[in-house]
């Protein structure tokens, strides 16, 4: 593939050096009380904190900003590490991450690559996060994917979430292998990325119309990443809950169980979902639902697994296999 990266880019080590910035504040900052009480009252430990770098930044416009001084060449690279705003109209450089917790987002070799930062109380924009920058690649990352890996290097199933919050709170309850798309939707690069290393996948979403969209968007996203051999589920989760709320509330034996219990496989989610948009029950319905279902079905590399789900759609619809075949892309040549 093409290089993604510059490895010798001089925005690392500054971001390395604004991350332990955060991190310190929140250890030692005279105003860290409201940040450390906040993580507290979300349930998280000191020992959770330190394992994903959560830091800090402080009230005020330009903590960081003197922290880590330097000249205005030095200011120019830390605007485009996505740590400095400068205003267009008076020039003026400021702190982009100001009183807020800060997550620090690592690529898979554990660089520093941007931040997301959460407001301590009901502000707007609730989370902040760095924009694209030459190292920050936002519909590609995962955050707490470096984490999970660092944690267990033989994953057999990667849980793909919204927030960071609810890949803490997971890993708070011991279940470590929760990954977030950070507000992006899941992509295929995404999906490509997660099937490198494990061949399963669950999607856990939040109980809300947001949620159960962005579930839809992953199924299209998973369809052409699965070979046989691999697979990609859905737990759905009770309306206004969402991974963190849950996992907090019910404990962990009972999440698992729930996972055990309640996650559905990709096919049964895929005609569930599509035969209420399309109503089987009548011929037009059929119909419909064949020109739904089918090119959604030729997307899937795995001739196994994309002749059981063509075989799924004919019995859902009485219409031989003979006909579907003619009707749709000759197999094997997914588009
Ligand atoms: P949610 O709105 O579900 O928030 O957004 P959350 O993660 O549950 O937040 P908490 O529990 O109130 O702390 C899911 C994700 O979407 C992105 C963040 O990555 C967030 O974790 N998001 C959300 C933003 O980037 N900005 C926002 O203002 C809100
Ligand atoms: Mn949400
Ligand atoms: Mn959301
Ligand atoms: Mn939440
Ligand atoms: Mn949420």
């Amino acid at each position: 593939g093409k290089p993604r990266q510059p490895s010798d880019s001089p925005l690392y080590a500054l971001l390395q050096a604004a991350a332990d910035y955060y991190r310190q504040a929140l250890k030692s900052h005279p105003q860290r009380r409201a940040a450390v009480d906040y993580l507290k009252g979300r349930g998280l430990s000191g020992e959770i904190a330190r394992d994903f770098g959560l830091g800090f930044a402080p009230p005020g416009w330009d903590n960081l900003l003197k922290h880590l001084a330097g000249d205005s060449l030095q200011h120019k690279a830390m605007i485009d590490a996505g740590l400095l705003v400068e205003n267009p109209d008076s020039g003026k450089r400021y702190d982009r991450f100001r009183d807020r917790v800060i997550f620090p987002i690592h690529d898979s070799r554990g660089r520093v690559i941007a931040f997301g930062g959460r407001v301590l109380g009901d502000d707007k924009p609730k989370y902040l996060n760095s924009p694209e920058t030459p190292v920050f690649h936002k519909g590609q990352e995962l955050y707490g994917l470096f984490e999970a890996r660092k944690h267990n290097r033989n994953l057999d199933e990667i849980m793909v979430v919204e927030g960071y919050m609810d890949v803490i709170a997971l890993a708070q309850q011991g279940l470590r292998n929760a990954v977030a798309t950070l507000g992006t939707a899941t992509s295929e690069e995404h999906l490509k990325r997660i099937f490198r290393l494990v061949p399963s996948v669950l999607f856990c979403f939040d109980g809300d119309q947001a949620g159960r969209n962005a579930a839809w968007r992953a199924l299209e996203a998973a369809l052409p990443n699965l070979q046989d051999g691999r697979r990609a589920r859905f737990l759905f989760l009770p309306d206004g809950e969402d991974p963190d709320t849950l996992v907090r509330s019910e404990g962990t034996d009972a999440f698992r169980a729930r996972i055990q219990q309640h996650a559905q496989p990709l096919a049964d989610y895929f005609f569930q979902q599509l035969s209420e948009e399309a109503d089987p029950r009548s011929l037009e319905g059929k119909a419909h639902l064949v020109t739904l279902a089918a090119p959604l079905i030729d997307k899937i590399p795995g001739n196994t697994l994309r002749a059981l789900m063509r075989q799924r759609l004919t019995q859902i619809t009485g219409l031989s296999v003979e006909a579907l075949n003619q009707m749709s892309a000759p197999a094997g040549r997914p588009t």
